[in-house]
């Protein structure tokens, strides 16, 4: 038995995780593979950069689907499920789009391709999509990137409208779950109180949006507790929307001493606060991992001295955190 399996007798629709395919360390781990790709750990799959922009539209109008299509092979062979992520967000934007000179409706134009092909490309073959990644800012205030510089606010109904249309061309598309996903937004305050607007506004429009994802990048020893998350998820689910932890990890805010902030314990106790929350929210629908790892982990890539926040270690033998996860999981 795994985490997947587990969650599912817990009521969850999957446990997953984020994977970095192709990349070339994972493309030929072999040791790596096997678990990401063993179902009773993962039922569910994210691609870590497979599907960003700048993977998928590199040139205006030139989509590249190479190593989306990579990473697909993986998880459809093992029916495992894909949220793919994601079709808008400030980051990985090729120069083209963020030095362009753009119009109101030019740019209009460009997010509307991109949205279209991606999502009439993939189909149903995503199980979600992250349509909206990390539109606002720690006080709530909308991000300052070129879609609000060029677009105004309006640009975020729109993007979900966009997605919404290209539907059309997928059958069986109504299927698929939209998500507004950010970071930040699991403890009730500014930011998370401006996601729920944000997604109310989309909603009372009339276009189609279906969940909140809660990445929950968290620190050992700063997590919030248990409660705190579970009144934060129903906040959302109240309103009518699904919520999913999708991105989560809990990273050691120094690497050469593990005890800051509370040790291996405090870990496994803070990843299963986490998942705990979830379980007790009825329309918390998965719990994701931003790398099931600390091997190929994103984290000491962008925090330098922070890391070991994954439930593996980089030998690929479990952590307490693995623990933490499956108390969570079986506690009922
Ligand atoms: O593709 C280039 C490669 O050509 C180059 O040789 C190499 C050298 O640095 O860089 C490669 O790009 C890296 C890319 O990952 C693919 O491996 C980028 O430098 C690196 O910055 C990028 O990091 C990704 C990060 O998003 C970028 O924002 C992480 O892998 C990915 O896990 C991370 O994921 C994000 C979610 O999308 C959104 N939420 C936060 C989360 C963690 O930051």
């Amino acid at each position: 038995k795994g985490l997947n399996d587990y969650a599912k007798k817990a009521g969850l629709l999957y446990f997953g995780t984020a994977a970095d395919i192709p990349s070339s360390g994972e493309n030929t781990d072999v040791a790596y593979q096997r678990i990401l790709n063993n179902t009773h750990e993962f039922g569910q799959v994210t691609p870590a950069n497979a599907m960003k922009w700048d993977a998928t539209e590199p040139q205006q109008g030139d989509f590249t689907f190479g190593a989306a299509e990579q990473f697909l092979g993986f998880p459809t062979s093992n029916h495992q499920l894909v949220r793919c992520h994601n079709l808008v967000w400030h980051s990985q934007l090729p120069s083209w789009v963020t030095s362009g000179t753009w119009t109101n409706a030019t740019l209009q134009a460009v997010l509307k391709s991109h949205i279209t092909t991606l999502v009439q490309h993939f189909g149903t073959r995503c199980y979600a999509w992250d349509v909206l990644n990390e539109a606002l800012n720690d006080n709530g205030t909308l991000r300052q990137d070129v879609w609000l510089n060029t677009i105004g606010p309006a640009y975020i109904p729109l993007v979900f409208q966009f997605a919404e249309e290209a539907l059309k061309g997928v059958k069986g598309g109504r299927r698929i779950k939209f998500y507004y996903n950010d970071y930040g937004i699991e403890n009730p305050g500014p930011k998370s109180a401006a996601a729920l607007e944000l997604v109310k506004g989309v909603k009372d429009r009339g276009i189609k949006i279906d969940g909140v994802g809660l990445q929950s990048h968290f620190i050992v020893g700063g997590t919030p507790s248990r409660e705190t998350q579970v009144q934060n998820l129903q906040s959302f689910t109240a309103a009518g929307f699904d919520v999913a932890l999708t991105e989560l990890d809990v990273r050691f805010s120094n690497v050469s001493d593990l005890s800051v902030g509370g040790g291996l314990e405090q870990q496994s106790q803070d990843y299963e606060n986490s998942v705990a929350a979830c379980v007790d929210v009825k329309r918390c629908v998965g719990v994701t991992v931003w790398d099931f790892d600390d091997k190929y982990s994103w984290i000491p890539g962008t925090f330098p001295g922070q890391g070991f926040g994954d439930i593996w270690w980089a030998n690929l033998t479990m952590k307490p955190a693995y623990d933490g996860v499956v108390a969570a999981l079986t506690e009922r």
